[in-house]
């Protein structure tokens, strides 16, 4: 950490004002050296108050996702934050990152995208300042055919933070979209680089629709999208949030890598699917499915029963759904 976001971490957690003696023998610098690291805070947007004779005390924060807010809400051992104002891509960062030997849990979050990525070589809409951006570094000993399995995971736990956040069912549409009442939220992206049966690093990617309101949707994606103010009418804290989720994704890869997925995820994924019971047509590498979803078999394919009887289990693909989805 810096010595702003240090400044900013004490203050934050401080009963009383602290003085300038006391910030420069904690950091071991000049009183005139803390002064100058407050002014260059209240740049950045907080506000420090210097009350006479007693000290500095935070007033307000601005509204962002750096170390300094992100502290106070992270619970788990995923600590190695890497903020930026703006990048291309989160998943381009953090795969540099970890080609350079970054440790597993590292994530990148970035208040703006100029090139985010979505699935199949599509765009993420990324504007500053109302989402969540990021991407975690992971390295689990798993056999690349296993990784998509990670995606599921990643879903589960972004469905779940959500619920907790909103009190609203967050469903799963398979393999990897959340939806509120049936729009897209979060959409995730996982790269990974391996070397022949070795997994080198996996980057689950996710993009969360927070703040934004639907009218600030590109008018191609009003019908389909929604954020999570949109469908609670409140504003969510974005910090507080961006903790629950990665609690809430360190806990379930935990289990994930120790019982694997049949074993530890799969029920709860199966509980939130948006799509059992739904007609769908799956465009899949092998070609097109069309049926009835039946579930999730215990490896993460989409089961489905197709109009001649037959079940085929779909281990790739993009579903579209005929008729609605199911009630839940
Ligand atoms: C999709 O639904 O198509 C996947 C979207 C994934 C978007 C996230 S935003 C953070 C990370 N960085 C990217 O460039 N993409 C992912």
């Amino acid at each position: 950490m810096t010595a702003e976001e240090r400044i900013v971490g004490w203050l934050r957690s401080a009963a009383a004002p602290l003085s300038g003696t006391e910030l420069a023998r904690r950091l071991g610098c000049t009183r005139a050296a803390v002064w100058k690291h407050v002014v260059a805070l209240r740049r950045q947007g907080y506000r420090i108050e210097a009350r006479h004779a007693r000290g500095y005390a935070l007033a307000g924060a601005p509204d962002r996702l750096g170390p300094a807010e992100l502290a106070p809400h992270l619970t788990g051992t995923w600590r190695n934050v890497h903020w930026v104002p703006e990048v291309d891509s989160t998943q381009r960062l953090a795969r540099d990152l970890a080609r350079a030997g970054a440790p597993e849990g590292t994530f990148v979050i970035a208040e703006r995208q100029t090139a985010g990525r979505g699935r199949l070589g599509r765009t993420w809409h990324s504007p500053p300042g109302a989402n969540l951006y990021c991407s975690i570094v992971l390295r689990p000993r798993l056999a690349p055919a296993l990784v998509p399995q990670l995606t599921l995971v990643t879903g589960a736990a972004a469905a779940a933070a959500i619920a907790e956040e909103t009190g609203l069912d967050a469903t799963i549409k398979w393999p990897n979209d959340v939806l509120l009442n049936g729009r897209k939220v979060v959409g995730i992206l996982t790269e990974m680089e391996a070397e022949m049966e070795r997994v080198a690093h996996v980057i689950p990617g996710i993009g969360v629709n927070l703040n934004g309101t639907r009218a600030s949707f590109p008018p191609e994606l009003r019908r389909k999208a929604t954020s999570l103010r949109a469908e609670t009418g409140r504003r969510i804290d974005r910090a507080a949030f961006t903790g629950r989720l990665l609690a809430s994704l360190e806990a379930r890869y935990g289990r994930f890598v120790a019982q694997g997925f049949a074993k530890s995820v799969r029920a709860e994924w199966e509980a939130r699917s948006a799509l059992t019971g739904a007609d769908v047509r799956v465009a899949s590498p092998d070609g097109e499915v069309a049926g009835r979803v039946l579930g999730l078999a215990g490896d993460g394919a989409l089961r489905v029963r197709r109009t001649d009887g037959r079940e085929v289990h779909v281990i790739a693909g993009e579903v579209t759904v005929r008729g609605g989805y199911r009630a839940r």
